[in-house]
């Protein structure tokens, strides 16, 4: 399914990757089913920060998200494979990942995430950041690129389009990045490998 002496390599001396297919179609598809904003109320805006400072900005960032729930079964398969990761990655790196976390997110068509880093001010226990995408026939002039941007400076590391059952893991701390808006709604899973506490 997915060589995770690879991965590590990849994450060790270029610090991100992109994985183009790394599970079964079928479990994307059943992925992609739990991605959806019918029942009322089971995705949220998504907010900036972290507790008192939690914020709800449209303009920095315009998606809605649900938290995976291991007692779902199609949550399970895929927590249990990131399980499989971190431990992989664990023994590889001695990263010393001791969680993961990860939400469904839906964009709609319009909205994007401004340039921003996923390790949240005064809590630097976020280590890898994966996104997952279940965007089917999604065009190249869809939009919805991840932006991946050097650590320092303007310059774009890469451009990544969100096509179906795509993975990107990379260095939280390295990559400052950016979704782009799209023309038509987005649909991911983002979520974070994470060390004990550390601020
Ligand atoms: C995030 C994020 C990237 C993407 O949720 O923090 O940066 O491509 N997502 O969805
Ligand atoms: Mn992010």
């Amino acid at each position: 399914m997915m060589n995770i002496e690879t991965i590590a390599d990849q994450l060790a001396h270029i610090g991100y990757i992109v994985l183009e297919q790394p599970l079964l179609p079928a479990q994307s598809t059943q992925l992609y089913s739990r991605c959806q904003d019918d029942e009322r109320q089971r995705f949220q805006p998504a907010r900036i920060g972290r507790n008192a400072e939690l914020r709800q900005l449209d303009v920095i960032r315009g998606d809605m998200i649900c938290w995976l729930n291991d007692r779902d079964g199609i949550d399970h398969d895929y927590l249990v494979w990131m399980e499989e990761l971190r431990s992989g990655l664990n023994s590889a790196l001695y990263l010393g990942l001791f969680d993961y976390e990860c939400h469904y997110a839906i964009y709609r068509a319009g909205a994007g995430y401004a340039r921003h880093s996923d390790v949240l001010s005064g809590r630097r226990n976020r280590v890898l950041s994966t996104v997952f995408y279940l965007n089917n026939d999604w065009q190249l002039d869809d939009g919805g690129e991840l932006v991946l941007f050097a650590p320092e400076g303007d310059g774009i590391i890469d451009t990544v389009t969100p096509t179906f059952g795509k993975m990107v893991i990379f260095l939280s701390e390295s990559f400052p990045h950016a979704v782009l808006s799209a023309c038509k709604p987005r649909r991911s899973i983002a979520g974070w490998f994470r060390v004990r506490n550390v601020a």
